[in-house]
């Protein structure tokens, strides 16, 4: 199975997900005001939240990067990105909004004069009425940001065609302008370590779980760049290991330092191996470890970046039962419909009620099966206890 981050499947089974891509569960994260989102499994899987906790946890610096395709109209499931963008923002995060509108061109076939006028009209207007802050806040254009398009092309360099192929399934009929896209997308989610913009950091990138492709690319990328390598090796010895084949001499003594600051003693540094082995750190100690490297490694390299980590949040379900789509409008509701017509399609919406008052009295209703109960659970009922109040009576068959 492969996931495709631009069909228009829905997904049904998130736990067959994590188990078969390796995403891991969000959980046992003890975050402060955890959002509503977080709170009802709306958000299920992440890569490498550890980072991003810990650093809220520390008071450290901590970036979010997220990004829409101006294709479409902004919908409800769009806006669950900005939710949690905005909640992270509130824990410290400084903030980056990717407009795509090179990936619209690309793969939409939206141009780029169309991309503007549709991110300007439909999206930010919509991002600046959700409430998105002033302070430590920026949007931009992947058309306009040079640095973004500057990176896709030098980490380019470290992908090939065939990893393209088992990643997205491209193949000899792919336009490059689609098949550059990903890396633009990396651009889009490291650029924000660059010195420009503030420096390797932890960067949080929440997505649906369609974008996991694009996130296991900029892992994969970012790892490739690093100088060194900091874990526990086969033989179950802690150590900082060299990639590089030049100046491995200079980079041990720096890791000797580095462990060194950290208190640690039973340092041997073998330069035939590459390897400074630490003998008395353990697996947790390699966070530590790792993070006084890449603040090193940033030093000597400009290319060096803390691994993005990710959120993956369920799909809403569409009104009329099928996914929400901007390409069926009676499905979604825009942040720019007006009122009556957004209360008029959620009148039409498909419910779990049943098929008459009798039925609905004595059986009760399935809010599980309800779109408009699922409207409830991600964006319109802030309360837990208000929606549990609604979930019991909707069992019980009071509300009809
Ligand atoms: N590919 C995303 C979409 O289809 C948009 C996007 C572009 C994005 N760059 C990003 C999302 C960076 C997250 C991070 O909507």
């Amino acid at each position: 199975m492969r996931i495709d981050p631009w069909a228009t499947a829905q997904f049904a089974d998130y736990g067959h997900l994590l188990e078969e891509f390796g995403i891991e569960r969000f959980e046992g994260f003890e975050l402060p005001r955890p959002h509503r989102m977080l709170r009802r499994g709306v958000v299920f899987g992440h890569r490498g939240f550890g980072l991003i906790y810990d650093a809220i946890v520390r008071g450290r610096p901590f970036a979010v990067l997220t990004g829409l395709m101006p294709s479409g109209s902004m919908h409800l499931g769009h806006k669950m990105v900005l939710d949690q963008a905005i909640y992270f923002h509130s824990l410290g995060a400084e903030l980056f909004i990717a407009v795509a509108d090179i990936e619209a061109y690309a793969t939409r076939n939206v141009s780029l004069e169309k991309g503007r006028e549709l991110a300007i009209e439909q999206y930010i207007k919509s991002y600046i009425a959700l409430g998105l802050p002033r302070e430590r806040c920026q949007i931009y254009f992947q058309s306009t940001r040079r640095a973004v398009k500057d990176l896709a092309y030098v980490l380019g360099r470290r992908v090939n065609f065939s990893t393209m192929r088992a990643i997205y399934g491209m193949d000899d009929s792919t336009n490059m302008a689609h098949m550059f896209s990903p890396l633009v997308q990396t651009g889009d989610i490291l650029h924000v370590q660059l010195k420009k913009y503030g420096g390797p950091r932890p960067t949080l990138v929440p997505v649906g779980v369609d974008q996991d492709p694009h996130i296991r690319l900029s892992r994969d990328i970012a790892s490739a760049h690093r100088v060194c390598n900091v874990t526990v090796a086969r033989d179950g010895r802690a150590g900082v290991f060299v990639k590089a084949d030049e100046g491995v001499d200079a980079i041990l003594d720096i890791a000797e330092s580095v462990a060194t600051s950290l208190g640690f003693r039973a340092l041997s540094k073998i330069p035939a191996y590459r390897a400074l082995y630490i003998d008395d750190a353990t697996t947790a100690d390699i966070p530590a470890l790792d993070e006084a490297m890449i603040a090193e490694e940033a030093k000597i390299s400009p290319h060096v970046f803390f691994p993005p980590s990710s959120t993956y949040h369920r799909f809403i379900t569409g009104l009329t039962g099928e996914k929400m789509s901007s390409s069926r409008p009676e499905s979604a509701v825009f942040l720019c419909d007006p009122p009556e017509g957004a209360g008029a399609k959620v009148m039409r919406a498909k419910t779990g009620g049943a098929v008459s008052v009798e039925e609905q009295r004595r059986s009760g209703g399935r809010p599980e099966e309800c779109s408009v109960y699922e409207l409830l659970v991600y964006h319109l009922i802030e309360s837990d206890g208000e929606l549990d109040k609604v979930y019991r009576s909707c069992r019980r068959g009071e509300r009809l």
